[in-house]
């Protein structure tokens, strides 16, 4: 892979326990033999830089009979997780721990239900834009391997981020659809009062 990390490698965990947790936890692979596993399953909806987890742990008990693939390269946020799928005996979620234009690269066409992507990094110094997850490129990605009827959420508090997704050319709805569940990300922007721009693309 070529491109420019969209993400920074953030601090080590400093609890043994949270550590085992990623030690002992089998990751998948997201390469093309993971995918033809997963064949039999009839909806698999995936979130990108799942930060906590909290979002995508409530998304997969909510429905229960979808399987959900997270991928994130935090290693807190991880464990975290992890923890909390324990916790709450969920058994529904894949987690990539790298970067999930990889894991995306290897997927069929037309193969995910809906995909999450909720405050990706704003990478806002002009110079760093060229970092930032979302361009035309991965966009046009993520729609070629979404199955039609499905939908790609995305969120951001980045006024000039939000016009950039939006100036792709992709028939976005300015929409927060009615069965949207909060982040982190998103609760800290509200305590911020900053603008929350929420995104829908439908296939
Ligand atoms: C600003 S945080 C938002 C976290 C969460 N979605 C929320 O709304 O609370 C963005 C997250 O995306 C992750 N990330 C960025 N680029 C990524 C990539 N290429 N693959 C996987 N995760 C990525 C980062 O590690 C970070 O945890």
């Amino acid at each position: 892979m070529h491109e420019l990390r969209s993400f920074v490698v953030r601090s080590r965990i400093r609890s043994e326990k949270r550590r085992n947790l990623i030690k002992y936890h089998s990751f998948i692979k997201g390469d093309a033999s993971f995918f033809s596993s997963l064949a039999g399953c009839s909806k698999v909806n995936l979130e990108i830089g799942f930060g906590d987890g909290a979002h995508i742990l409530q998304r997969a008990q909510l429905e229960e009979n979808s399987m959900f693939i997270g991928c994130e390269v935090y290693p807190n946020g991880v464990s975290q997780l992890i923890e909390g799928m324990l916790n709450a005996k969920v058994d529904n979620i894949l987690i990539y721990n790298n970067d999930a234009r990889e894991l995306v690269n290897h997927a069929p066409d037309n193969f995910f239900s809906d995909i999450y992507v909720l405050f990706p990094d704003p990478w806002h110094k002009k110079r760093h834009h060229k970092r930032r997850l979302l361009n035309a490129n991965f966009i046009n990605l993520l729609y070629l391997k979404m199955r039609p009827g499905s939908r790609l959420l995305i969120a951001t508090d980045c006024a000039d981020y939000y016009h950039n997704i939006v100036n792709t050319g992709f028939n976005f709805h300015n929409q927060k659809p009615e069965d949207w569940v909060s982040t982190k990300y998103e609760k800290k922007a509200l305590e911020n009062s900053s603008n929350v721009f929420c995104l829908t693309l439908y296939k």
